[in-house]
């Protein structure tokens, strides 16, 4: 698949058909994962493929109770922080380390789309729970969940922010018209603005009133 086509066909896929992902596609995709650009090289990512029925219905609890899930191949994306904090101190466990797995994450969701295959980025789970089902020691941090499978239907692309309304010059907020550059080619019509309201946001509501 051509670039752009990647970038434009990646969504956020929640309904899949009952499609067994095949098992080179899946190292495909975590292959790609291991490319992406990590502080010092250190690749502090490690993935858990979930493989046991009962261990996956437990992680379904866990982030909760995603039922949509079910279908889904699960791999958890942990970050491994024993280097880079040897190597960076606080800034490797806060920050080094959450933007390695981020762009591994993000790999990760590009070549399952190149692949031909539907994705979801999950963050609403609970650490502890999840860190306990996998028994992670104590330097592996759950950073994510992704699902993976074959979509069942298309997907809209949700609106997003104008560009003009994500960009400053020099300074935030500071906006420089640029004559020479015309941005609109670039926007899509159905991105406008943004969808509020989704199934996440009502997720995340109900999950901060309620954590535990
Ligand atoms: C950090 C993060 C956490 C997310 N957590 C969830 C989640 O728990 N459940 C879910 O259904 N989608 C989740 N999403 C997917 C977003 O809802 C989705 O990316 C967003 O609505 C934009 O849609 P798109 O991915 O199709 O462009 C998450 C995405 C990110 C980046």
């Amino acid at each position: 698949m051509e670039f752009e086509d990647v970038l434009n066909n990646r969504r956020s896929i929640r309904l899949f058909q009952k499609k067994i992902v095949e098992r080179d596609k899946l190292f495909k995709i975590i292959n790609a994962a291991t490319l992406a650009p990590s502080a010092g090289n250190l690749q502090s990512w490690h993935f858990v493929i979930i493989e046991d029925e009962s261990i996956k219905s437990e992680i379904i609890s866990a982030a909760m109770q995603q039922d949509w899930l079910r279908n889904a191949k699960i791999l958890v994306v942990c970050a491994k922080t024993d280097n880079t904090v040897r190597f960076y101190g606080d800034r490797g466990l806060n920050l080094y380390c959450i933007q390695d797995t981020a762009a591994a994450i993000e790999n990760i969701l590009l070549e399952a789309t190149n692949l031909g295959l539907g994705s979801c980025w999950v963050g609403a789970y609970d650490d502890k729970a999840v860190s306990r089902i996998l028994k992670l020691p104590d330097n592996i941090k759950p950073v994510a969940i992704i699902a993976i499978g074959y979509s069942q239907g298309s997907q809209i692309m949700p609106n997003r922010y104008s560009i003009e309304s994500v960009v400053s010059h020099d300074e935030y907020g500071k906006r420089i018209i640029d004559e020479g550059f015309d941005l609109a080619p670039l926007i899509k019509p159905e991105t406008k603005k943004l969808n509020k309201g989704g199934m996440f946001d009502k997720l995340l509501r109900k999950w901060r009133r309620n954590p535990e």
